[in-house]
């Protein structure tokens, strides 16, 4: 878990968060664009205070500005 983890820090850092894509593709439920803004920030703040699971880790990679950034990015 720890290796993967590294990973994902430097894709975020170096791929403007496309990475995202590689789990939230569309193709699988977890869309991101069905969610708005707002929602994605919250949830992003949820998984940053929760201690397990895939998207807990993630959240407590990315920084306030990030999440802003994400939400932006993906939010519809
Ligand atoms: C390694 C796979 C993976 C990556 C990479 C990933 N996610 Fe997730 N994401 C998940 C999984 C699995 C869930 C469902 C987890 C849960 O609900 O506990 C999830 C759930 C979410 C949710 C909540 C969706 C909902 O409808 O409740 C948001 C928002 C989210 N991810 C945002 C992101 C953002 C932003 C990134 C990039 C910074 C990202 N994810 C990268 C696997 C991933």
């Amino acid at each position: 878990m720890k290796k993967v983890v590294i990973f994902l820090g430097v894709m975020l850092f170096a791929k403007d968060f496309v990475f995202c894509t590689s789990c939230h593709n569309g193709r699988k439920e977890i869309k991101l664009s069905t969610l708005t803004k707002q929602e994605i920030v919250k949830k992003l703040h949820e998984f940053k205070s929760s201690e397990k699971g895939t998207m807990s880790y993630i959240a407590k990679g990315l920084s306030e500005k990030d999440i802003k950034k994400v939400a932006e990015k993906y939010g519809k």
